[in-house]
């Protein structure tokens, strides 16, 4: 299968299904790599867009491709504060990255307060695996502190009961299909409530 091909499908899913919620909204993508989402995402005319990227090449290449976002290199797990209240977080194909998944869902909960979350696991599992920082694509660590490198993933009822007890209910729960990129795995809408 072609890569690029696969990728597209994927793009294509997520834009058909999920990225209509972020017309005139305030958008931000968590890990948006080389903006393959983002592209996607600013044709849905958000009223504001706010990338944070941890992986500076990344974030270098996404100034000059979106001149129009407000790009920040951070890390989920530290960062989110500066991003502020949101309307739609787009957490994809970087909740499996992490060495702390629930702390990195508490921060952007706590510190940008949604109204809408999409999230996908690439992962859906419990279960820990060594991911070498830094490399492109992966778990990123902006500075130079030593690090586990240990990633830990979480199934689908961790994620589930974990957004609820944070104040989300599932609205809706997808897999992307075949023969996309990341086929099989599970993407959800989650909305606060209250
Ligand atoms: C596999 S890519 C996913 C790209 C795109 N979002 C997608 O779903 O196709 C993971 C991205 O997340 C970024 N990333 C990894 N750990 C991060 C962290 N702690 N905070 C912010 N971004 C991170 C990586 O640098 C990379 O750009």
């Amino acid at each position: 299968m072609v890569w690029g091909h696969s990728l597209d499908l994927k793009c294509d899913f997520i834009d058909r299904n999920f990225l209509h919620y972020c017309q005139n909204q305030t958008v931000l993508e968590i890990g948006c790599f080389e903006g393959w989402i983002t592209d996607r995402i600013v044709a849905h005319n958000p009223k504001k867009l706010i990338l944070l990227e941890s992986h500076k090449k990344s974030v270098d290449f996404v100034v000059k491709k979106f001149p129009q976002a407000t790009v920040i290199h951070g890390d989920m797990h530290e960062d989110l504060m500066q991003v502020g209240k949101v309307n739609v977080a787009l957490v994809l194909g970087v909740i499996y990255h992490s060495h702390a998944p629930l702390h990195a869902l508490e921060k952007l909960v706590n510190s940008c307060e949604p109204d809408i979350i999409i999230l996908d696991n690439m992962q859906p599992f419990l279960d820990w695996k060594e991911e070498i920082p830094n490399e492109p694509g992966m778990r990123n660590i902006i500075d130079n502190k030593r690090t586990s490198n240990i990633v830990i993933s979480i199934s689908n009822e961790i994620t589930i009961t974990a957004m609820k007890n944070l104040g989300y209910n599932l609205v809706k729960q997808d897999e992307y299909p075949h023969p996309s990129q990341g086929w099989g795995n599970p993407i959800f809408h989650f909305e606060k409530h209250e």
